[in-house]
């Protein structure tokens, strides 16, 4: 509520000093053709020098998790946001054990003296998504070392204990088993998928009844779809990640908790690098030092990885103990919620995608939160919707990158950063 009042009056503030309506953004939905920039970009630059800020993907290795240097370091003015996701990780696990620990005498539905737990695994090839798996499987014990690390493998079901990637662990003398697990890909290659994680809960849940205790998810767009298919009938308390609205009101209603990977400090960053770039200011500008408007984090809530060119929000965990502080998902953090002045710091334009138009984490707490800080930093953004599948469907739109004067990119696969830094580069 606060956020959409603060952006009214940033709206009202920008039309006062002429700056462009066209700053509250548009969104091209998926499979709409090319964008129509209407304009051009405000600097005679190469497209190869302008700012990039890849986010939320990290250009990397899908099958080995090695970061992409050469996407990283496309040019000076080249930033990576996310969030730390092995903090977020370990967070969402220890979230899960300590659950277990409180309801230790209730939480064996069936009292075969073994909690049975399923988990929906987003993307196999995301480095979050691997690491939520891994995250939970240490905390229960379930974990198997493979090649030095923790197995984030899918197990599809492990009924009696057999399977490989997983063993059984033990929480004060209660058996831990993950009974199933399964990437949730629709029949079209969207990963992350709701419907799809919606629909498997309910063959789970005949396969194993009342065997299963807790429900997992490597985030709460699949948490939720289980929640309302299955696990609040059955009071099973299920455990996201990513703290969108929805999942936050539901803790009323027996959601276990999530995680939030404090998108508000996610989407200030997003803008707030490409802002400083446009602006020739020092990188920290507004991050770890205060810019002119007052803007400025404090260091519990981010860290910047110099060598990996990589801005990381801190995670927190949202339970039942604290979640009347996290119901708005969408509403801007308030150090970074200062408008910038117009002629200080004039409107430029952005080209941002978004891999997947339906993301639900991405559609309903990322990209509103961009819209609220698209005003407040004077940056005009073009928003691009992907259909989650291919990236040509998004590299398409990116006809004419001379009509911006940076780039924020969200790719559908995290070693496709050269469809998009060759485009930049021709
Ligand atoms: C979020 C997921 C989302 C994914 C998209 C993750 O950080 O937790 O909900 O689907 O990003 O890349």
């Amino acid at each position: 509520m606060k956020g959409n009042a603060r952006r009214v009056l940033a709206v009202a503030a920008a039309a006062v000093t002429a700056f462009s309506m066209a700053a509250c953004g548009s969104t091209s939905g998926s499979g709409s053709g090319s964008s129509s920039s209407g304009g051009s970009a405000s600097s005679g630059t190469a497209n190869k020098d302008k700012p990039v800020c890849w986010y939320n993907r990290q250009p990397s290795n899908s099958s080995t998790g090695e970061l992409d240097m050469t996407a990283l370091n496309f040019n000076k003015d080249t930033y990576y946001v996310g969030f730390d996701a092995n903090q977020g990780a370990e967070l969402q696990g220890t979230m899960v054990l300590d659950y277990i620990k409180a309801h230790k005498d209730e939480i064996d539905r069936n009292g075969d003296g073994v909690i049975g737990y399923v988990l929906a695994i987003g993307d196999i090839g995301h480095n979050d998504s691997i690491a939520r798996t891994r995250g939970v499987r240490k905390a229960l014990g379930t974990a198997v070392e493979k090649d030095g690390a923790i197995d984030s493998a899918p197990i599809g079901t492990n009924t009696d204990g057999s399977a490989t990637d997983v063993q059984d662990g033990e929480i004060e003398g209660l058996k831990v088993r993950e009974l199933a697990s399964q990437e949730m890909k629709n029949s079209a290659g969207a990963t992350w998928d709701a419907a799809t994680a919606g629909n498997t809960i309910g063959t789970w849940a005949s396969s194993f009844g009342d065997q299963i205790d807790i429900v997992v998810s490597n985030n709460d767009g699949m948490g939720m779809s289980m929640f309302n298919a299955w696990s609040k009938d059955n009071k099973v308390p299920t455990f996201g990640y990513d703290a969108n609205s929805d999942a936050v009101a539901a803790i009323a209603e027996g959601y276990g908790g999530t995680i939030s990977q404090h998108a508000d400090v996610q989407a200030y960053l997003t803008l707030r690098v490409l802002r400083n770039a446009l602006d020739g200011v020092d990188i920290d500008t507004g991050i770890g030092t205060a810019d002119d408007a007052g803007n400025v984090l404090s260091d519990d809530v981010y860290k910047y990885v110099a060598d990996e060119r990589s801005y990381y929000a801190l995670n927190v965990a949202v339970t039942a103990d604290n979640y009347q502080d996290f119901t708005d998902a969408t509403k801007t953090y308030e150090p970074v919620s200062n408008q910038l002045d117009a002629s200080a710091h004039p409107s430029k334009k952005v080209w941002l995608d978004i891999y997947n138009a339906a993301d639900n984490f991405l559609s309903s707490t990322y990209q509103p939160l961009l819209q609220n800080y698209d005003d407040l930093l004077n940056l005009d953004v073009e928003y691009v919707g992907g259909d989650g599948q291919t990236e040509s469907n998004i590299t398409n739109r990116l006809g004419n990158p001379g009509a911006y004067d940076a780039f924020a990119i969200n790719m559908v696969k995290t070693d496709n950063a050269s469809s998009y830094t060759s485009i930049l580069s021709q």
